[in-house]
């Protein structure tokens, strides 16, 4: 096939990130938008993400988005938002300036590849969206920032808006109706707290029973712990972790973090029907974590789960041998494990952590 004359295409990817402090909730399900704000740790460049290319041509004949090689829906509400969003950036542009090419009325072609199990609670609709939403940037050559193009890969998916940045990032949840200000900021660099780890335990890669999306709005509906969660709980906590991950306080960050991941998973045990992620391989990782807290004497491992079964544990680099080195020991061989920052991830099977 020869390639088209007027084809136009950039690449980029984003990392995934694991949340400390949960999104789970809507205020609105057409924007997006969230009923309480949260926080996460992207993971580093290295390890888990998404590729993507965004390319546009005359010659194509529709938006098309291949994921690992599969065709996907480009009908859904979500991609849409995004698509048009970027579009009409980029049409801004060529108002602006009758030289740039018409990029906006061609159709666009994006291709995908996760180095990671898809759907698994590994959080692979926060890279997607994010590597979907800044390949088509790139190619639009948009002067955004990381800030507005989270509000437009939010609509994507609530949890991509903070895989545009690296390091510790909020995502304000905002008050207004139209969302312009539910935005997602950087609270510190990578680079202000060099040693955090991420071990991930793939404690299962199939793809998750209850979605994010269907299972938050079944807790908004039917949860009576939610309210509180929302009202009272989530705000303070914010202040207190981004208070910790300033003054790089390892033990507060682990204690809001193992609290905050099992606050969200009650609040699924809450909700009717009940919602349950978790499964006898997390539970048990549960119980190693507070056993090398108990032995350490003080918080030096933090457990946190998605919607789904698989573990991840945060550790300062100092840790390593106590924590890693500890399920490293338990689980045998190690596949992945590089050390580096988010790097180690262990694959645990059925009972493996006895
Ligand atoms: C448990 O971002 O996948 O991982 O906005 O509906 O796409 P949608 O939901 P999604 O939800 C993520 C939920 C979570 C917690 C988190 O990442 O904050």
């Amino acid at each position: 096939m020869s390639t088209p004359t007027d084809l136009h295409r950039a690449s980029t990817t984003a990392p995934v990130n694991i949340a400390v402090i949960k999104y789970w909730g809507k205020r609105s399900t057409t924007l997006n938008l969230p009923t309480n704000s949260s926080l996460s740790v992207t993971l580093s460049q290295s390890d888990l993400r998404t590729h993507t290319t965004a390319s546009c041509s005359h010659s194509f004949n529709s938006d098309s988005l291949l994921l690992n090689g599969s065709v996907q829906d480009v009908a859904g509400a979500r991609t849409q938002a995004c698509f048009r969003e970027l579009r009409a950036l980029r049409s801004a542009i060529e108002e602006k300036d009758a030289a740039e090419p018409k990029l906006s009325a061609m159709p666009l072609q994006i291709v995908s590849e996760n180095n990671f199990p898809t759907a698994a609670g590994l959080a692979s609709s926060a890279a997607g969206f994010a590597a979907l939403v800044r390949a088509i940037a790139d190619l639009y050559r948009l002067p955004a920032s990381p800030t507005e193009l989270s509000r437009i890969a939010r609509q994507g998916s609530g949890s991509a808006c903070r895989s545009l940045f690296g390091g510790f990032v909020a995502w304000e949840a905002g008050v207004e109706e139209d969302g312009r200000d539910s935005l997602a900021y950087e609270v510190a660099p990578a680079s202000h707290w060099p040693s955090m780890r991420a071990l991930i335990l793939v404690v299962s890669a199939e793809k998750k029973g209850v979605s994010s999306t269907t299972g938050m709005q079944a807790t908004v509906a039917t949860s009576a712990l939610f309210p509180m969660r929302v009202k009272d709980v989530v705000p303070q906590r914010m202040k207190r972790m981004e208070k910790a991950i300033h003054e790089k306080d390892f033990a507060t960050f682990a204690d809001l973090t193992m609290r905050d991941s099992n606050s969200f998973h009650a609040c699924c045990l809450d909700t009717t029907p009940p919602i349950f992620y978790l499964n006898d391989v997390s539970r048990a990782a549960i119980r190693a974590v507070e056993g090398i807290n108990a032995k350490a004497g003080k918080e030096i491992a933090a457990y946190t789960f998605d919607a789904g079964p698989n573990c991840v544990v945060y550790y300062d680099e100092e840790n390593e041998a106590l924590v890693a080195g500890w399920f490293k020991a338990v689980l045998g061989s190690v596949e992945g494990w590089d050390g580096a920052r988010g790097g180690a991830v262990a694959p645990m099977g059925e009972g493996e952590l006895g």
